[in-house]
């Protein structure tokens, strides 16, 4: 018999509607279009607005599209796995959230952080279960409303990120499609160079923590860009030497859409023409969790049964990794 893989069987995305230009960060911060195009490659992002909105309902959409192009209803969902660096809450889970606002009620659910590389580590976390044969849909998400912990001052990361969310529905697959293989790494020294001060339970929330800005972002951009420019390639090339695939063999790289200069410079160690990486960074800037799920709901449509496609990211933690996937589906 056949080995049972985790297949992609639909995908689903969701942007918020506010669009923040370059020129609208002009007017807040010192910095110009000019400079964010030539350094990121990102001319406009996406931000949630409106009180009592989260990252869930970022999720909430996606998933909404995933039920209706499949034709399945809530029910049917055996398991959420909701990769975000911006949880709703501390707890409960943005998982069980999700589950509750779709009543998917015979879903179990858990969120996973693993900063810009959660959607990776949540997906091979998920084709775990389908691979045992124990559970048949398992929903993905990756997800975040970064703008919840920007600091729209500090021109070093407001004009990188936005908000926005995929998510991705896995089922079992015997025809040799799916989830081939991933490698994933993690380098906790690294979090002193990118991290959120407080809030976690080494510093709580206090009003001296709100009013030192603590609670937002702090990334020092060289150093990230130096591990995530050479950390993105080196892995996307090890997937490709263990799994015997040549530049031609790739139909598509699906990169972290943190900065150009790195998704270019992933492409060229694969061996990659543009054409064949998806880069939506102009319009959505940095979504974190959502960046890849994004892609592949934009890039549906051109995705073919069989295509090998890797997807390769870098993140807070340090975190990195890159998963070849078979793809399991022509849209119709
Ligand atoms: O997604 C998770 C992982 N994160 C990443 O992968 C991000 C990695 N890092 C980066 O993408 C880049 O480091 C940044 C986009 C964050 C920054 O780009 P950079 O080319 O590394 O710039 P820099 O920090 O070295 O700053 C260069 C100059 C500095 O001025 P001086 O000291 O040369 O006078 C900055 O103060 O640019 C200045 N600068 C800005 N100028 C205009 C910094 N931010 C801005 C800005 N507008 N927004």
């Amino acid at each position: 018999m056949q080995k049972i893989r985790a297949a992609i069987t639909a995908v689903g995305a969701y942007v918020p509607d506010f669009v923040m230009t370059n020129a609208e960060l002009e007017k807040i911060v010192d910095t110009n279009d000019e400079w964010i195009t030539s350094r990121t490659g990102i001319k406009e992002r996406r931000i949630l607005k409106g009180e009592g909105k989260g990252t869930s309902d970022l999720a909430v959409g996606a998933i909404k599209q995933i039920f209706e192009k499949r034709g399945i209803g809530p029910e049917e969902i055996d398991l959420v796995i909701c990769a975000t660096t911006t949880p709703d809450f501390q707890f409960p889970a943005t998982a069980n959230v999700v589950s509750d606002k779709l009543g998917m009620i015979n879903a179990f659910g858990y969120d996973v952080n693993a900063a810009c590389s959660g959607f990776l580590f949540a997906l091979t976390t998920g084709s775990q279960f389908i691979e045992t044969g124990r559970y048949k849909k398992v929903i993905v998400i990756g997800a975040d409303k970064m703008s919840s912990i920007i600091d729209y001052e500090d021109r070093a990361t407001c004009i990188i990120f936005g908000d926005g969310g995929g998510a991705v529905l896995l089922e079992p697959s015997t025809d040799g499609t799916g989830i081939m293989d991933s490698v994933l790494r993690s380098d906790g020294s690294g979090r002193a160079h990118l991290h959120q001060k407080a809030g976690g339970s080494v510093k709580p929330a206090t009003v001296e923590t709100v009013m030192n800005k603590e609670h937002f972002v702090y990334q020092e951009g060289q150093t990230v860009f130096k591990f995530a420019v050479k950390n993105m390639a080196d892995v996307s090339a090890e997937i490709m030497e263990r799994n015997n695939l040549k530049s031609d063999d790739v139909a598509w790289l699906v990169p972290h859409q943190a900065n150009k200069r790195i998704i270019d410079a992933t492409a060229n160690r694969m061996g990659l023409p543009e054409e064949k990486v998806m880069l939506n960074i102009q319009r959505y800037g940095n979504t974190t969790n959502g960046t890849i799920p994004i892609c592949l709901s934009e890039w549906e449509s051109k995705l073919h049964k069989g295509d090998n496609i890797v997807l390769a990211a870098f993140g807070g933690g340090f975190t990195w990794g890159a998963t070849y996937i078979k793809w399991a589906y022509d849209t119709k």
